[in-house]
């Protein structure tokens, strides 16, 4: 295979808007390449490399902070008008720098409910839930900014810290059964790899607007859940059927309930040749078991 020149070099420096779960673990994967990133947060903390960014309450970093800034990552939602909140603050800050990328993190939701087929980025999105209409906007919004935007469809993300055996642990856990019911996942690393590596051959790719970054295997709730209480030694609860733990559950969890569907990484992992690290949730929950 022909080996190109990577499209990023050691000046190149990331601001990661939204420090989160995603954002800090591509910061970490970044500077441990070498690279600058500096990461916002909501409220003031004492990490150095961190800049208070808040929407909300009008708070925009200061004139240093984009200064050499050739990269950022959003990994901001949509505000309560489904509006984006980086663009509604800083669009015209970013249009004044020489930005070679912006990656913004959505959410499969935008989809809607496939009634468990397959979808990819080439399906018109059909979304159903308010908020993926709002997510919908914001993706609108990014694409016609005319800056340099790459869009990331992501479905339930976990990763060391934030998955089905914290879940276990806070007894917050709902042992629910629904037939022919599947969710897509990513593990957080591969949300990274993937975006560092179409970073790293930038130059030769083609360029997408929209990329799926999920795994090779979408499944029900109930196989995840199993895994872990198999991995920890535990006995699982007796499953509840959905229609009877309906009641229960939040509006916002009996969303999540009410669509169906495989997310395909078909682009990202053939067309672009992306290898995942977690190719499915065994192998990324022994990841989180270990780690956690
Ligand atoms: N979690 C999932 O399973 C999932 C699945 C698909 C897509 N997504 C989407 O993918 C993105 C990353 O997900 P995540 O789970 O890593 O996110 P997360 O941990 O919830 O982090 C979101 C970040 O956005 C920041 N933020 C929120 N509102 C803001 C505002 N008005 N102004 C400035 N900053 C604001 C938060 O700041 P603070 O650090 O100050 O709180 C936080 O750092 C999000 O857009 C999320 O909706 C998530």
């Amino acid at each position: 295979m022909k080996h190109f020149a990577s499209s990023l070099n050691k000046k190149n420096k990331f601001l990661i808007l939204g420090c989160g779960f995603s954002g800090s673990f591509f910061a970490k994967t970044i500077r441990k390449l070498g690279y600058t990133a500096l990461t916002s947060s909501r409220s003031e903390n004492k990490d150095p490399n961190s800049f208070v960014f808040n929407s909300d309450k009008g708070v925009i970093p200061d004139k240093k902070t984009f200064d050499g800034v050739t990269h950022i990552l959003s990994c901001i939602p949509p505000d309560k008008n489904g509006k984006d909140p980086v663009l509604g603050s800083l669009k015209n800050k970013l249009k004044s720098l020489s930005l070679e990328w912006i990656g913004y993190l959505s959410t499969t939701g935008v989809y809607g409910n496939t009634k468990g087929d397959w979808v990819s980025e080439n399906d018109p999105p059909k979304p159903c839930q308010k908020r993926s209409h709002k997510r919908l906007n914001c993706e609108k919004e990014w694409i016609e900014s005319g800056l340099p935007a790459q869009i990331f469809r992501l479905p339930g993300i976990y990763g060391p810290g934030r998955s089905t055996f914290e879940a276990i642990r806070n007894k917050k856990i709902r042992v629910i059964s629904k037939k022919n019911q599947v969710f897509s996942r990513i593990h957080v690393a591969d949300i990274s790899n993937a975006i560092i590596y179409l970073l790293h051959n930038k130059n030769s790719l083609k360029f997408h607007k929209i990329i799926n970054i999920a795994d090779d295997e979408p499944c029900s709730q109930l196989e995840v859940i199993q895994y872990c209480y198999d991995l920890l030694g535990l006995r699982m609860p007796k499953p509840i059927l959905f229609e009877d733990a309906k009641e229960e559950l939040s509006p916002i969890a009996q969303s999540f309930w009410m669509e169906n569907r495989r997310v395909s990484n078909k682009l990202l992992c053939e067309t672009l040749g992306y290898k995942l690290i977690y190719k499915n949730y065994k192998i990324g929950l022994k990841n989180c078991y270990l780690n956690s």
